[in-house]
């Protein structure tokens, strides 16, 4: 048989997606790239926002007109299938499968159920319930389970060291989806990097929805996340090591300094603020103030030499008065972060924001609130890349850009990259240089792009 595999929302979802398509692999199906040619049609989705939704309903809308003609399997996985369950099912007949974020590894399972004309379910218990151990090692299994060969990228690699979130932002799904926090083994981890190391990876980046929170307990012995980062940096063959959501609460001086000493951590921190005003992150149970975040920041400039700042914002969330907006805006054009994701409040059913708040901040304010932290970030985003012109950076070669259309001649095409602080840089060069690592100069730069000139040498992986 052959799946159809499509992935929705965030870096978790990736990495969960190269796993199931690991597993389903092993299991004797086939992976294919077009949805036409598949038996079996998969969406591995995410619920954070309706407009990530409302995408895989069309997706639905139009299964159920294909399966007219044929016949296919359509399964919905990940966080939407935690969230609406049954009513799935309800609302759209084509559905055969559901499997919530933790019960991946029983997909074949659950396929094997579907094709023999039973509806297949396996969702993770609720909050409440006493935590499927079972689920959590099968799970631990999958992660151990990962076959190189899946993966999309030569140098690069997503390794999870936590799931699940129990911090409870009122806009936010995900501890409800994901289920309760809990930090993997750092022997498991360790072995993971290393297997990825041994296959040939260089870069590795690890994953969690607070992956700052990352602590393991075990007798005698409590492992913070400054201290997985001491342990898998001497791994040798580990030329860079990131990691990605952090929370600002989450950032001790023994982390900022790890940053600092490990030389291949790489000097990167993604911390989302989600509003600059005190009265809206406390509605939002964020959990610290305007100016404890801005002590992060100042702690992070001071530590960490060339630290490079992402951001997340929302705008319109509920109550956000013009007042709490400013201080957003600035906040962006105070912290001169490189890059920030930014969103329109989105309602979600279910979360504490939901049933506490009303939606009140109309449509057409969120939106040009939104754009107008969109044209905030543009200029701080330009400011910080311009910075860099003239610089040599190292760059990571990930492939062509998405512009190079066609070689610019029979050796050299339009490559992309990034370097240590996450830019995207694009530079003429051998296309022989993918997976590699070279020092190019920094001629140009625009808000999201820093423009190199053709590298003198690549330095091979350590
Ligand atoms: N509406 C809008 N944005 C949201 N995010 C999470 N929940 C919502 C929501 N209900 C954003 C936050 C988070 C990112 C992953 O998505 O900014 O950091
Ligand atoms: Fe959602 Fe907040 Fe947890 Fe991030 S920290 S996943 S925003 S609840």
């Amino acid at each position: 048989m052959k799946v159809y595999l499509e992935t929705m929302g965030c870096q978790m979802n990736r990495l969960d997606s190269e796993l199931i398509a690991g597993r389903l692999q092993s299991a004797g199906y086939e992976m294919v790239s077009q949805q036409r040619r598949a038996d079996v049609i998969l969406y591995n989705t995410c619920s954070v926002r309706r407009h990530a939704e409302d995408k895989v309903f069309s997706r639905l809308g139009a299964d159920a007109q294909r399966k007219k003609s044929r016949r296919i399997l359509v399964g919905v996985l990940g966080c939407m299938a935690q969230r609406l369950g049954d009513e799935l099912f309800r609302r759209f007949p084509v559905v055969d499968l559901l499997c919530g974020p933790g019960q991946l590894s029983r997909l074949p399972d659950l396929i094997a159920d579907a094709s023999a004309g039973r509806r297949a379910t396996a969702l993770d218990p609720g909050r409440g319930s006493d935590p499927d151990r079972s689920a959590q090692e099968r799970l631990e299994a999958m992660d151990r389970s990962r076959d190189p060969r899946n993966m999309p990228h030569p140098s690069q690699a997503f390794v999870r060291v936590m799931r699940g979130c129990d911090r409870f932002c009122t806009y936010c799904i995900v501890p409800y989806v994901r289920g309760p926090e809990h930090s993997r083994p750092p022997e498991a981890i360790e072995e993971e990097v290393r297997r990825l190391l041994a296959a040939g990876r260089s870069e590795i980046t690890l994953l969690g929805q607070t992956v700052n929170r990352y602590r393991h307990e075990a007798p005698g012995r409590t492992t913070r996340f400054s201290d997985l980062l001491a342990r898998l940096s001497p791994l040798p063959g580990l030329r860079r090591l990131r990691f990605v959501t952090s929370h600002p609460l989450d950032f001790g001086r023994d982390l900022l300094e790890a940053i600092r000493d490990l030389p291949n951590v790489c000097p990167y921190i993604h911390a989302p603020a989600q509003s600059g005003s005190d009265a809206v992150l406390k509605r939002m149970n964020r959990g610290y103030t305007r100016a404890q975040y801005d002590e992060l920041v100042s702690a992070a400039k001071e530590i960490v030499p060339d630290v490079v700042l992402a951001g997340d914002f929302i705008a319109g969330f509920p109550g956000e008065r013009d007042e709490d907006h400013a201080a957003s805006m600035d906040l962006i054009r105070r912290t001169q972060y490189k890059n920030s994701f930014l969103f329109k409040y989105s309602h979600r059913e279910g979360t504490l924001a939901a049933r506490r708040y009303a939606d009140d901040v109309p449509e057409a304010m969120k939106r040009r609130r939104h754009a107008e932290l969109l044209q905030a970030q543009n200029e701080a985003s330009l400011t910080h890349h311009r910075s860099y012109v003239g610089r040599t950076m190292e760059v990571l070669v990930a492939g062509p850009s998405r512009k190079a259309q066609a070689p610019l001649s029979e050796s050299t095409v339009q490559l992309q990259g990034r370097t240590r602080g996450d830019h995207i840089v694009v530079f003429d060069g051998p296309g022989s240089l993918l997976g590699a690592y070279v020092n190019v100069r920094i001629r140009d730069a625009d808000a999201l792009t820093l423009f190199a000139d053709p590298p003198t040498r690549a330095i091979a992986p350590t």
